[in-house]
């Protein structure tokens, strides 16, 4: 299937047309951002890397009965998926406090929560993706009442799988960020990506809480052998099969 326009452009993929409307194909570049593209760089076979361990995520999800936008990888950092119309929402799902949560609570990092947490994020970068209120997802509308209910259930979901496989791996999921949204039939399809770049994955065998840190919090915070890191989750993740 041949590639046509750019559809659009984020700081880490590009979005194209394909001969068929409701098919696109998503390029992954090695480009790394972070604090609203305040900092900018690049991770050497991030693209490539990131877009096996989303293709193998989304293929788990699907063996389990979460709906994603995964229809194939045609190149190393190409995925070809399901045409969607994008919510503007980042769904954030937390296990263990780390990031914006401590900052923003107070709560020490690495306090593993007693239920896991789900928060909505208005994607937005011009007002910094700001975090949402129950009352502020009302009244923005970005989504019926009955799609955050449906978001929140799925995202937990989601997250019961991933927590399952990542410790097979030998990595403990903290926290992610998930992104969904609406097919031609309205059908709502986890979308995006998983990786990385949108999880913060801290590695079993060590205690360390810089060195376990095997995610993009290695770029945010300059903590060193970022594409190391990205390639061990890489294949610890290629080493678990999708059927369970
Ligand atoms: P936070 O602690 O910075 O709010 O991040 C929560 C999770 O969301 C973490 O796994 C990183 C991910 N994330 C993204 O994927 N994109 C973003 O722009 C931000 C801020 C976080």
């Amino acid at each position: 299937m041949t590639a046509h326009s750019i559809v659009y452009e984020g700081k880490a993929k590009i979005l194209y047309t394909t001969d068929d409307p409701n098919v696109l194909l998503t390029y992954f570049k090695d480009d790394a951002t972070a604090f609203n593209a305040q900092k900018r760089g690049s991770i050497a076979g991030k693209g490539e890397m990131n877009c096996a361990i989303s293709s193998h995520l989304f293929q788990l999800l699907e063996t389990q009965g979460i709906a994603t936008h995964w229809l194939g990888r045609p190149a190393p950092n190409e995925m070809q998926v399901q045409a969607v119309k994008i919510l503007p929402l980042e769904v954030v799902l937390r296990n263990i406090a780390a990031g914006s949560l401590c900052q923003q609570t107070g709560i020490p990092l690495g306090t593993v929560l007693k239920e896991p947490l789900v928060e909505f994020y208005y994607k937005n970068d011009s007002l910094g993706d700001p975090l949402l209120t129950p009352d502020r997802l009302r009244l923005l509308e970005l989504a019926t009442p009955e799609q955050v209910e449906q978001l929140r259930s799925t995202a937990l979901q989601i997250n019961q799988v991933l927590t399952g496989f990542f410790q097979k791996c030998g990595i403990t999921l903290v926290d992610f960020k998930l992104e969904f949204g609406l097919d031609a039939n309205q059908r709502l399809l986890l979308a995006d990506e998983i990786s990385p770049d949108t999880c913060r994955l801290w590695n079993q065998a060590d205690s360390d809480p810089s060195q376990r840190v095997l995610d993009k919090d290695r770029f945010r915070h300059d903590l060193g052998n970022v594409e190391a890191a990205y390639r061990q989750v890489l294949d610890r993740v290629l080493a678990q099969p999708v059927q369970p």
